[in-house]
């Protein structure tokens, strides 16, 4: 039977952006690790060689089972969420594109880019023009907890974590990559409590937050939520993993009696669709 070639390309998208389809690669040996006998074997094959371009590598098992569920943190990958997130991103926005839900596409919190990347793939892929995919990250990484504001916060160590930083030029360069770099494509650089109130959005069909804290949690939900349409989808990709994520939801939720049912995707991310009303199923 022939492939949709729609669902081929998401499919390979996904993979792509999560290093599946490679899994992983060898990952540099740091010097000081090695013991003397290991060092003088190095040395002595690095004369031999007689070339800089060689470098100490060691080989890193991939299992896709983790990488399924974004449990890994993968070298190179464009995206740290995993396939079944990815999966979820495009239930999600399709089913709002079929049923028609008016409004853009938002991440907050991007990093390298991938499941912002995958969002817009969608609407290429459905060849719709008139949504645009918004951008939100310091690209800075995360800020120091406002420890007064937000107690949930208190000692949490993201913004030490310089992995976490990835520059606006290199997400962009990372959108070309796949060709998917154009005018649909919006970019909110800087602290969400400042970017998001004022962006300048209509309305969301999709909103996908992924800020890991608590603030950055409440300041998406706060900013963005009112402006998501009913039958909009709202992403937590922090839910299941981090306690101060979930505290934010909750309380925002509870602040606006918001009784949608929670729906798990996996260890940790987790949805729910604007006005579909009902009791609060909170999951595994
Ligand atoms: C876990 S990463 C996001 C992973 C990404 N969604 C992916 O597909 O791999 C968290 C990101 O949130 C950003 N971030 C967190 N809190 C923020 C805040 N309050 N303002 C701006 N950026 C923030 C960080 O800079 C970082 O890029």
């Amino acid at each position: 039977m022939q492939k949709d070639p729609i669902q081929l390309y998401l499919d390979l998208m996904k993979k792509c952006l999560s290093f599946f389809i490679w899994g992983e690669i060898p990952q540099p040996v740091e010097i000081p690790t090695l013991n003397q006998r290991q060092l003088d074997a190095w040395l002595a094959l690095r004369e031999t060689l007689n070339d800089d371009a060689y470098h100490l590598a060691r080989h890193v098992a991939f299992d896709p089972a983790r990488r399924e569920e974004g449990l890994d943190h993968p070298a190179l990958a464009h995206t740290m969420v995993g396939l079944r997130r990815l999966d979820n991103i495009q239930f999600c926005v399709e089913d709002a594109l079929a049923a028609g839900v008016p409004g853009d596409l938002i991440e907050t919190g991007v990093w390298r880019g991938g499941a912002s990347i995958f969002m817009r793939a969608i609407l290429q892929a459905h060849q719709v023009g008139d949504r645009n995919v918004w951008v939100a990250d310091s690209f800075q990484g995360l800020p120091p907890p406002d420890e007064e504001k937000y107690p949930a916060d208190k000692g949490d160590q993201h913004y030490l974590v310089p992995h976490l930083a990835v520059s606006l030029e290199t997400v962009k360069a990372n959108f070309a990559r796949y060709d998917l770099l154009d005018d649909q494509v919006r970019f909110l650089k800087g602290w969400f409590k400042d970017t998001l109130p004022t962006a300048p959005i209509e309305r969301i069909a999709v909103m996908r937050l992924d800020g890991d804290m608590y603030e950055s949690t409440m300041d998406g939900l706060t900013s963005l939520y009112p402006k998501l349409s009913p039958g909009g989808f709202v992403i937590i990709d922090d839910y299941g993993y981090l306690e101060s994520c979930r505290q934010a939801v909750h309380d925002y939720r509870q602040a606006h009696g918001i009784n949608d049912p929670i729906w798990r995707v996996d260890w940790t991310g987790a949805y729910w669709q604007k006005g579909s009303g009902g009791s609060v199923i909170s999951g595994s």
